[in-house]
């Protein structure tokens, strides 16, 4: 178009957000060649069976719009994974609903309950969607920080922040950037601090099959007083390695529901048909998600056997496909610079995790996505290794 064309005023919603900077770091690894470890999605395949499900849906006219909450094959393959999973009974008519993926959820349910200056509880570094629709929505964020090494949410801090206006807290265990995950603990604290208040819970659980050494996943689902406040969101792109089909779902009481969907239905209305019905076929066989966390475990070790003697510091990941790298042996260098002369000069890139604090600290902290094939692992670490 025209650039000579007079341009209207523009009074942007969002006038601090640029483009993301997994766009940005994903185009600088493409014009430098380099090891692309910055965003986070696999460079293998989804399991050929559910490909060969989707293709079967496709061929045999599942192609007009699903119900409005989701093709019901799907939400009752869901409520029977939920109940022997967690053991909890999940209506599939009325507390669950299939997004475009979690982001569509997480957006869906803060627009649905966030009213102007309520306030948001939300825990830096933070996955990027939070904040831009908490402000769309008018209402204003409650950053806390957690720190390196260990990234522990300071229960404390945020029995002091809650007040009258406090109308939500954003969980997210596996968390993404760190790696972090919740326990048995966290939960204790969180009852005694929210109990006896009105507030929601939001709590992001897409990673919640990639959890190692054992630990268990710490789902708001195991809770019926915690269950009771919650919205859970997850994505089926994380689970079959699908992040390009952008399919999600969340679960919420029937009460919490009702709302979500008066929003949902008026956002995208209803998610691909073929891909629900595909999912609900491959949900029935349990061994693709029982065996990710011992998936991404071994390529999680073998990440950290081959750059054990850089000059990389780093605690395992707890759970997610993301490793934090500590780099402040290396270089006193601001985290965004340091990512940019990594992926330029030695051909990895990464992700600085002062992007995802609403205030850009910086703890000389970068993120790698572990989930490649081993000799994209093996390629990457080998570069690292002569940094
Ligand atoms: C913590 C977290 N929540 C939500 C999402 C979004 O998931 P989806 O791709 O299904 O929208 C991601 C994706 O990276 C994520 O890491």
């Amino acid at each position: 178009m025209s650039t000579s064309l007079n341009k209207l005023p523009v009074w942007s919603k969002l006038p601090n957000t640029e483009t993301t900077i997994f766009t940005v770091m994903s185009k600088l690894a493409l014009d430098h060649q380099a090891i692309n470890l910055s965003q986070g999605f696999p460079d293998f395949d989804a399991p050929h069976e559910l490909i060969e499900l989707v293709a079967k849906y496709l061929a045999t006219g599942y192609n007009q719009y699903a119900p409005m909450g989701g093709a019901l094959p799907l939400r009752k393959s869901l409520a029977n994974k939920i109940e022997s999973q967690y053991e909890v009974s999940i209506n599939p008519n009325s507390e669950i609903t299939i997004t475009a993926g979690a982001t569509q959820a997480i957006y869906t349910i803060i627009t649905a309950f966030l009213k102007e200056n309520d306030e948001v509880i939300v825990f830096d570094p933070a996955y990027d969607s939070y904040l831009p629709a908490i402000q769309l929505n008018g209402a204003k964020p409650i950053c806390i920080q957690l720190k390196a090494p260990d990234y522990k949410i300071p229960w404390e801090s945020v029995k002091k922040l809650m007040n009258t206006r406090t109308r939500m807290i954003i969980l997210n265990s596996p968390h993404n950037p760190t790696g972090a995950v919740l326990d048995a603990n966290d939960i204790d604290q969180l009852r005694r601090i929210i109990g006896g208040t009105d507030i929601y819970i939001l709590s992001d659980e897409v990673y919640e099959h990639i959890i190692f050494d054992g630990q268990m996943h710490q789902s708001m689902l195991r809770y019926p007083d915690l269950l009771r406040r919650s919205i859970i969101t997850y994505s089926f792109g994380k689970t079959f390695h699908t992040t390009g089909w952008k399919v999600g779902y969340c679960i919420a009481p029937d009460y919490l529901m009702k709302e979500i969907r008066k929003v949902h239905q008026y956002m995208v209305f209803s998610v691909n048909t073929p891909m629900q019905h595909a999912i609900a076929d491959y949900l029935q066989d349990k061994t693709h998600y029982e065996k990710l966390s011992s998936f991404y475990q071994q390529k999680r070790d073998y990440f950290l056997s081959l750059i054990k003697d850089s000059r990389f510091k780093f605690t395992p990941s707890a759970g997610s496909y993301f490793q934090l790298l500590d780099y402040s042996a290396i270089t006193n260098k601001k985290d965004t610079d340091f990512a940019i002369e990594l992926t330029k000069k030695h051909k990895v890139a990464s992700i600085p995790i002062s992007v995802f604090y609403n205030n850009k600290l910086d703890q000389k902290m970068l993120r790698f996505c572990f989930a490649k094939k081993a000799e994209t692992l093996a390629l990457a670490a080998e570069q690292l290794c002569k940094v």
